[in-house]
């Protein structure tokens, strides 16, 4: 494993709920790689705890924050300013939560005040982060930001629901703010297209662990864990991506590409 890639840089990182969390993997990942950081969360996850574990383990802090909110990411990028004693060179945007995934609403039957919370949580929130980072002029030059998506926003995923579209709007800020804070700063935006993982987010899916399967069945590599997730956002936030920016990059074991599988073959359709 190469060593210090991230040495000197500073950033946050959302979304860390507990061990499982991608978030969590990538704080530690950070942590070993040399970065400073600043741990954040919705105050209502802060109540369950175990992010303060991760902060001990990482030395350093947590600033409540609701990414719907604009006041608390200015609270927040301010604080973390001064705990760091800087400007930060990167953002993890970890962060997804639907109310119509949550309590079982199926596409065909979605309550639209509902439908407006999954935007703003998993998507907008991620708008918000970066024009407050834009306006306090908070990123470095040649700063990167990325945050997490899923293949639903590209293909039909039945039990993806709401969250589909949510992945739609997510990726399509990644390019055009990527354009517009490239020009500007020179600092990159990027999403990640993950496998699915097993973390509180993902298994509130309704047939997530059959689904987990079926992809683990087609990716010629397996799915990818949160870990090797942590370990590819760490690349990203490194000087050696410096020219990626506006993309959303598949890491899911080749499953996006995959037609169909040799063992799924085997599995379901040889008689
Ligand atoms: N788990 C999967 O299968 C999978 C696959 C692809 C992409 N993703 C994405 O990865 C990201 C991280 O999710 P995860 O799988 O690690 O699950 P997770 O449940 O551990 O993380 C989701 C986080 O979002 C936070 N959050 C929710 N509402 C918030 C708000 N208003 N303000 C601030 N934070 C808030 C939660 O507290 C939690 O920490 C999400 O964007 C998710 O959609 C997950």
């Amino acid at each position: 494993m190469p060593e210090n890639l991230l040495k000197g840089k500073k950033g946050i990182i959302t979304g860390a709920l507990d061990e499982n969390s991608i978030a969590w993997q990538a704080a530690l990942k950070a942590k070993e790689q040399g970065a400073k950081f600043v741990l954040t969360n919705a105050p209502i996850a802060m109540r369950m705890g175990a992010i303060n574990e991760l902060a001990t383990a990482c030395d350093t802090i947590v600033i409540p924050a609701d990414a719907t909110s604009v006041e608390d990411i200015e609270k927040l990028y301010d604080e973390a300013k001064e705990f760091l004693g800087g400007n930060f060179d990167f953002i993890l945007h970890s962060i997804g939560m639907s109310p119509n995934v949550r309590k079982g609403r199926s596409y065909g039957d979605l309550n639209y005040d509902w439908v407006q919370k999954s935007y703003d949580v998993s998507a907008i929130s991620f708008h918000k982060m970066l024009q407050i980072a834009e306006k306090k002029d908070i990123l470095n030059e040649w700063g990167s930001v990325v945050a997490l998506s899923y293949i639903a926003a590209q293909r039909s995923y039945p039990f993806y629901s709401d969250m589909s579209e949510a992945k739609a709007i997510l990726e399509s800020i990644a390019r055009n703010y990527g354009q517009r804070y490239g020009l500007l700063k020179k600092v990159r935006v990027n999403t990640i297209s993950q496998s699915p993982t097993k973390t509180t987010a993902g298994s509130g899916i309704n047939g997530f662990d059959e689904f987990f399967d079926f992809a683990d069945m087609m990716s010629p590599l397996g799915n990818a864990s949160a870990e090797a997730c942590a370990e590819y956002i760490i690349t990203l936030f490194s000087d050696y991506t410096r020219m990626v920016t506006m993309q959303n990059l598949f890491h899911d074991g080749g499953y996006s590409f995959a037609g169909i599988s040799q063992t799924i073959v085997d599995k379901y359709l040889t008689k």
